[in-house]
């Protein structure tokens, strides 16, 4: 079983979407007896909630219901168990490596690294923004689910 997990800041915008993108490609592809998928945030500020409506709404608009997904805190020992683990942006994925293992052996990585043709790095955090923001952030996160998922098949399986 490969294991991937996403990682924003809140865990209730940008990493859920890309939970749940990701999952129902996974599904699409019937690979989900091979591929694990979660998501955590950085901060410990929505534990526990489901995420934002925004990015419930956006989702669903892309056939993905992220309903039933709760906030989470990354932890050290999630290095144990991810394969990827992957930051939606450059301040996330400093966080992410000021507590992972010294001789962690996965992938730690922008996530956006996996679409080749993206003009940019980063998910932008779209939680201050408007509606714009967050069909920006599904739009940069379909176009990376279907490197990430290549990327997977061509390196495991
Ligand atoms: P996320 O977005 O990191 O994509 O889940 C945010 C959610 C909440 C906050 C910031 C970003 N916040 O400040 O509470």
């Amino acid at each position: 079983m490969i294991k991937v997990m996403f990682v924003c800041l809140g865990n209730i915008c940008r990493s859920p979407t890309a939970q749940g993108v990701f999952s129902g490609l996974v599904k699409a592809r019937g690979l989900d007896d091979k591929i694990f998928v979660d998501s955590s945030g950085t901060s410990n500020w929505h534990i526990g909630e489901p995420p934002d409506p925004r990015s419930v709404a956006m989702a669903l608009e892309r056939g993905v219901d992220l309903s039933s997904l709760r906030g989470s805190q990354v932890t050290r020992e999630d290095f144990d168990t991810f394969d990827y683990i992957l930051a939606m942006d450059k301040q996330n994925l400093s966080n992410l490596r000021a507590i992972a293992p010294a001789d962690y052996t996965g992938h730690l990585d922008l996530f956006l690294r996996f679409d080749a043709s993206s003009q940019v790095e980063e998910v932008p955090d779209p939680y201050y923004g408007g509606e714009s923001g967050f069909i920006h952030v599904v739009d940069l996160i379909e176009a990376a689910s279907e490197g990430l998922l290549q990327h997977i098949v061509d390196h495991k399986f």
